[in-house]
């Protein structure tokens, strides 16, 4: 879908931060050989992107943006391994490789994945994250809601519980909310957490990261009917044949692609959180855009 060549560099930095993070955090059992392939399998690294890019207009030091992207993508690893396991979507390939519970077994699956959580909590505690206790107070506390039961895993149940059953639009879009978008609304506010931002420029981040995540997701289900493994490293048609609710299957491809351009001039609109660099957000929302309709 989206051109990444604009994240390629932010990529190879956090592939960097990841290899030298297990480096130093790894030992010898099966468990952390599992949670280290549920990382290191490839992936666009785009929730880091967010709190890179963020965090240098921001001029926050490398040392405290490096946790918390680290962090964020852990989260995200996370809900990837346990979004393949049986129970869930059954997905056998992610990235292109076998999934951690095809490459391990179901169990150490379901435990790397909470290890993963573990230590994103642990990346933020970190001294190198920030001295002060109330921002680390701040940025845990939206990793939990974000990420927890009024948030990600909510949007993952909602995504299961509505499968093959007939809902709304309304129902649908909350689910990609919670399961999508809450960690984009996370990568962005971060950077704006640790700098003690006021909540106006953290509501005005949350704003895009919901949209952003919207459209993320519709991308991601249109790739699912268009694309090939070559190009997802996932195998087509699973929405259909799961009988997910997609906006896609709800109100058809013209309409699924009228709501991300809307979408995509909102979450732009008056947006100046993001000062002098306000293009690269921009571009990135629209290309993604771009790139279903083409
Ligand atoms: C996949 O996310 C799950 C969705 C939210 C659609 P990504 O497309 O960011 O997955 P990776 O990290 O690049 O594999
Ligand atoms: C995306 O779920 C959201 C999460 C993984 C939390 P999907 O099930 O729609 O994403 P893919 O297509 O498996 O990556
Ligand atoms: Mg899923
Ligand atoms: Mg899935």
């Amino acid at each position: 879908m989206i051109n990444f060549s604009v994240l390629d560099k932010n990529r190879t930095l956090v592939n960097e931060w990841i290899a030298d993070y297990f480096s130093k955090n790894q030992n010898k059992t099966e468990l952390c050989r599992a949670i280290k392939y549920g990382v290191s399998n490839g992936g666009k690294r785009l929730r880091p992107y967010f709190v890179i890019e963020l965090s240098k207009i921001l001029k926050i030091p490398r040392s405290s943006y490096r946790q918390m992207s680290l962090a964020v993508e852990f989260i995200h690893c996370y809900s990837l391994i346990h979004d393949d396991l049986p129970s869930m979507d059954n997905d056998d390939f992610r990235r292109g490789k076998l999934a951690v519970h095809k490459k391990f077994k179901e169990s150490t699956a379901i435990l790397a994945g909470n290890s993963l959580y573990n230590m994103a909590v642990q990346l933020i505690l970190d001294n190198k994250t920030s001295n002060d206790h109330k921002v680390k107070l701040d940025l845990l506390k939206m990793i939990a809601q974000n990420s927890g039961s009024e948030g990600l895993m909510l949007g993952q149940y909602y995504d299961l519980f509505y499968e093959n059953k007939n809902t709304g639009i309304k129902n649908i879009l909350n689910t990609y909310r919670l399961k999508t978008s809450k960690l984009f609304e996370l990568s962005v506010a971060m950077p704006f957490i640790l700098q003690g931002k006021n909540q106006k420029h953290i509501k005005d981040a949350k704003l895009y990261g919901r949209n952003f995540g919207l459209i993320y997701q519709i991308a991601d289900d249109f790739s699912d009917l268009d694309k090939k493994f070559s190009e997802t490293g996932k195998i087509p048609g699973k929405d259909e044949e799961k009988g997910k609710n997609t906006i896609i299957s709800k109100v058809g491809r013209k309409s699924a692609l009228n709501l991300c351009h809307n979408l995509a001039k909102e979450a732009t609109k008056d947006n100046k959180i993001f000062g002098n660099n306000d293009y690269k957000f921009k571009d990135l929302i629209f290309s993604i855009v771009f790139k279903i309709s083409n």
